[in-house]
């Protein structure tokens, strides 16, 4: 296993839509492994394939190292594929690993219906709510290539904009290896 670089800000891998994948072959399965060993030394809770500069449509996402999700099981989505979202939103504040020192409000369906694959192939349905479904949102956006300040008004976004230049020049403190330039 291998902690991986984590893009930030700016890379175009996170802006590119990402792919689905015909076969979870062993390369695959190496890559997610290799996904969560990044995400927990970041401390992070939730993690997107470009996150570490992959095209393949796959995200993992992992509560329990925080103390009121210590039960939540880690899941792994290949493939996701958002099938309902609820009317009803909730606003919550949200910090994400290729934005290093951003935190924001962000405002978000309260509950989604996702579909996706399993790492055996098998075809899952899972209904979330509360803080799971807030990081499917958050992780899904990632693999079409959206990313927090692009769920926020415009007037907030210019409020970010010195910190996201920050984060592009590598000016920001981060605990884990980032892209050291531009990608
Ligand atoms: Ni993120």
């Amino acid at each position: 296993m291998a902690i991986l670089p984590i893009t930030v800000f700016g890379d175009r891998v996170l802006r590119q839509k990402t792919n689905p994948i015909n076969q979870i072959d062993d390369q695959t399965i190496g890559l997610i492994r290799n996904m969560y060993e990044t995400m927990h030394n970041a401390y992070g809770i939730g993690l997107a394939a470009n996150q570490v500069a992959s095209t393949k449509s796959i995200f993992i996402v992992d509560l329990s190292v925080m103390d009121d999700y210590k039960n939540v099981k880690p899941v792994t989505m290949i493939n996701p594929v958002i099938l309902e979202v609820s009317e009803e939103v909730e606003i919550m504040e949200e910090g994400c690993l290729s934005l290093p020192n951003l935190r924001t409000d962000v405002e978000r369906p309260a509950i989604v219906k996702v579909k996706y694959l399993d790492t055996d192939e098998n075809e899952q349905m899972l209904e979330a709510d509360d803080l799971l479904a807030r990081v499917i949102l958050h992780e899904y956006d990632h693999l079409i290539g959206k990313m927090i300040p692009d769920r926020v008004e415009p007037k907030v976004k210019k409020k970010l904009q010195k910190k996201l230049n920050n984060i592009i020049a590598r000016k920001e403190k981060v605990d884990y290896p980032i892209t050291e330039r531009k990608l």
